[in-house]
């Protein structure tokens, strides 16, 4: 069987450094390392517009946006399969077919769709659209029979929707479809990456977000009013590693190298925390070493995007032609599904007639 890799992200902002940690940094390490035969990264516009509807300018607006952040932290259009969603309508069809195998009930047990729902304040007036993503997410997996879906942890209720659909598929009509697997981070802290202001989630809509475009400045200042541990006043006070924003980030994102180059007092992190909670340590030494920590690994991600952003008839035809091979792909499944399901009424080996 092929290794084959779909995830993707929805165009409704810019992307930030949760989303690095919690799955863009790793699609680039499995896109190089050589082990999948078929990477597709998609830009679920469809999926944005199940809560955006009203506002197709702020997903059209975003399609670059995306774009430009995946090129730049390092996916390689020579390697991986760059799409828009909407560009490959076989995964309306396919979500289509899928919903007769999925209750209501089923769907409103689904975790991350029932957070989302009271997050938005939909109450009763939940879109029918929005309320059915999980069944569009899943035909965005099976369509290009991938195995492995790395992402972030909330989509896990949505992996575990798609794994029971493609098992009622193919009890029902015969082996067709392929089951995926979840890839999350293996770094716990990078699970759930909370925002400056110590907020469970990076959301645009907190305003607590450090974006991959963000300069060197921007970050600065954001970094520099980051939650940290409110009962470490002065800095000999001792103080607490635990919800402490700025430690959480360390643990994503600090390298054992960079003590000896920017904390040479520390061999590690665990003795920097150490020191930390005996107090002596200030909270503005360790923001100035996460600044330098953050800046290595942004640096070069700013400076490619500079670089994309003189070639937007590039990215453009990129996507194109991205979209090009994914609907041919999706449209190859489709064929067995049709005929699976027994609705490939003019084919030429199982036809009417
Ligand atoms: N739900 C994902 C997000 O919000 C985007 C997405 C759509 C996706 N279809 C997918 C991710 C299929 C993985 C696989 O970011």
């Amino acid at each position: 069987m092929n290794n084959i890799i779909l995830t993707g992200d929805r165009p409704t902002g810019r992307l930030h450094v949760g989303h690095y940690v919690g799955s863009l940094r790793r699609r680039v390490e499995l896109q190089n390392s050589g082990k999948f035969d078929k990477i597709f990264i998609m830009i679920a516009d469809a999926q944005a517009l199940t809560d955006n509807a009203d506002n197709p300018e702020k997903v059209r607006s975003n399609i670059l946006e995306v774009a430009l952040d995946y090129l730049s932290v390092g996916l390689d259009p020579a390697k991986s399969t760059l799409f828009i969603q909407s560009l490959v309508p076989e995964l309306t069809e396919l979500s289509f077919y899928y919903m007769n195998l999925v209750t209501v009930s089923r769907l409103q047990r689904n975790p991350t769709v029932k957070a989302e729902i009271q997050m938005r304040n939909f109450e009763t007036s939940i879109p029918v659209g929005f309320f059915t993503y999980p069944i569009s997410q899943a035909a965005d997996i099976t369509a290009f029979k991938a195995t492995v879906v790395p992402v972030g942890e909330d989509q896990m209720p949505m992996l575990e929707q798609c794994q029971e659909i493609v098992r009622k598929f193919n009890a029902t009509y015969g082996e067709t479809l392929v089951e995926p697997k979840i890839l999350l981070p293996d770094n716990k802290a990078c699970l759930r990456l909370p925002g400056i202001d110590g907020k469970a989630k990076m959301s645009k809509s907190l305003g607590n977000c450090i974006y991959l475009s963000d300069t060197e400045e921007e970050v600065n200042t954001k970094v520099m009013s980051m939650y940290t541990d409110p009962d470490h006043i002065k800095v000999s006070d001792p103080g607490k590693i635990e919800g402490n924003t700025v430690f959480t980030y360390l643990d994503c994102f600090s390298r054992p190298e960079q003590f000896a180059e920017y904390a040479p007092d520390y061999s590690c992190l665990d003795e920097m925390k150490d020191h930390y909670k005996r107090g002596g340590l200030g909270d503005v030494k360790v923001k100035k070493f996460l600044l330098k920590v953050l800046n290595d690994e942004l640096s070069p991600i700013r400076a490619r995007r500079k670089e994309w952003e003189t070639r937007l008839p590039e990215v453009c035809e990129i996507l194109k032609e991205g979209s090009r091979i994914a609907h041919e792909t999706a449209a190859e499944t489709l064929c067995e599904v049709r005929k699976a399901m027994k609705i490939d009424y003019f084919s030429a080996d199982n036809g009417l007639v």
